[in-house]
């Protein structure tokens, strides 16, 4: 079931006499247990969309459907209930230092105006959730970051949302906590199946929660996909450059100095990743595959990989091999040295075989 649903999002900023269209004609839902990534370069607009979502930032235009109204109509009675109904966990936590891990829960209870009687069941039942109730009566200070936004978390999910927003949730995190903060987030997922919104440059945490991305670019979504099919065929140079394909592996001038015969590169799906696709071609269509770079990515559903090769062969059997690879379910996009390999913007590819 779609539990919010947003259309021709708009919201701009004037600045110094400039308008900056911040959310420009956004659109999009998400489902019930479904994690929906925005992904963007910054200034792209994700966090102004995600303030407009909760009517934090009241948007110029468009709607936002949520438990079945549009939002953008409702008077601050309504929209004060609706938003108990959203979670919201920041980069920075926003937790109140001077009150201890116990009372930052209980917050959105009280503001709810539930007695200390009736909510301290629910306080403690969340800190269990989130392994912190030997730090009830702690301070924030007193804890690591990873653990102040595990409270962060609960302090979120006190009033049982169906919608959880996230900005940035891991940013302030070094990789360790960045990881217990992610598998938090999974089992809350995988527990409530609430639907999440989540804002974050880095891919590692797009690919190890999202099901679905939007990349977002001067406040439009310029390419939107299940994040297997955004590793596999990515189209926009941003989501390129953004997912970094093969440039992490090697520089792309380096490219056409190993090699003058047409560069692809070939995305495998989950369920050929494991299959010996491409000694199969070279056995079958008597060419030979230089596989310049690769790798695998686990994703929420699945692994995809791709590989950087060029072939070395007759004419005809090149093309017989990528079309075999093509019916195999393989995406191959050719790299186009015309439009120059490495334009600092992420890599020109053309698509060939469709
Ligand atoms: N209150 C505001 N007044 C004026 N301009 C604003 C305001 N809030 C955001 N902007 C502008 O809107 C654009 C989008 O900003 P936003 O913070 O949404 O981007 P973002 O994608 O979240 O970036 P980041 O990844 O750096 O967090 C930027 O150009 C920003 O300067
Ligand atoms: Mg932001």
């Amino acid at each position: 079931m779609c539990v919010i649903r947003v259309e021709n999002l708009k919201k701009s900023f004037l600045l110094d006499k400039t308008v900056i269209h911040a959310v420009n004609d956004v659109s999009f839902s998400v489902k019930e247990g479904e994690v929906f990534g925005l992904i963007g370069l910054s200034g792209a607009g994700k966090s102004t969309l995600v303030r407009c979502l909760n009517l934090l930032e009241r948007p110029d235009s468009g709607e936002i459907w949520f438990d079945g109204l549009n939002l953008v109509e409702q008077d601050d009675s309504v929209l004060r209930e609706k938003r108990c109904r959203m979670g919201i966990i920041f980069q920075h936590f926003n937790l109140f230092m001077r009150k201890t891990v116990w009372e930052n829960v209980a917050y959105p209870l009280r503001i709810a105006g539930k007695r200390t009687k009736e909510l301290a069941p629910r306080v403690d039942e969340l800190l269990d959730y989130i392994g912190l109730s030997a730090h009830a009566k702690s301070y924030p200070a007193e804890l690591s970051g990873g653990q102040q936004q595990r409270v962060g978390i609960a302090r979120a999910l006190a009033m049982s949302p169906r919608l959880l927003l996230s900005d940035e949730a891991t940013s302030a995190l070094d990789p360790v906590n960045t990881e217990l903060v992610l598998s938090m987030l999974k089992k809350v997922v995988e527990d409530l199946g609430i639907a999440v919104v989540l804002i974050t440059h880095q891919m590692e945490v797009a690919k190890a929660l999202c099901d679905r991305i939007a990349v977002m670019e001067h406040g439009r979504i310029i390419e939107e996909n299940t994040v297997e099919e955004l590793f596999l065929r990515p189209r926009h140079p941003v989501t390129r450059h953004m997912i970094r394909g093969f440039d992490e592996d090697m520089p792309l001038a380096h490219l056409t100095e190993l090699t003058s015969a047409p560069v692809y590169r070939l995305g495998f799906r989950s369920h050929s990743v494991t299959r010996p696709l491409i000694s199969d071609i070279s056995r079958r269509f008597n060419v030979d595959a230089n596989i310049l770079a690769g790798n695998i990515n686990a994703l929420v559903g699945g692994d995809v990989g791709y590989l950087v090769v060029s072939f070395e062969g007759e004419e005809d059997a090149v093309r017989g091999a990528l079309n075999s690879l093509y019916e195999d379910g393989v995406e191959i996009l050719k790299l186009d040295p015309a439009n120059g390999f490495n334009n600092g913007d992420g890599i020109n590819v053309k698509e060939v075989v469709r």
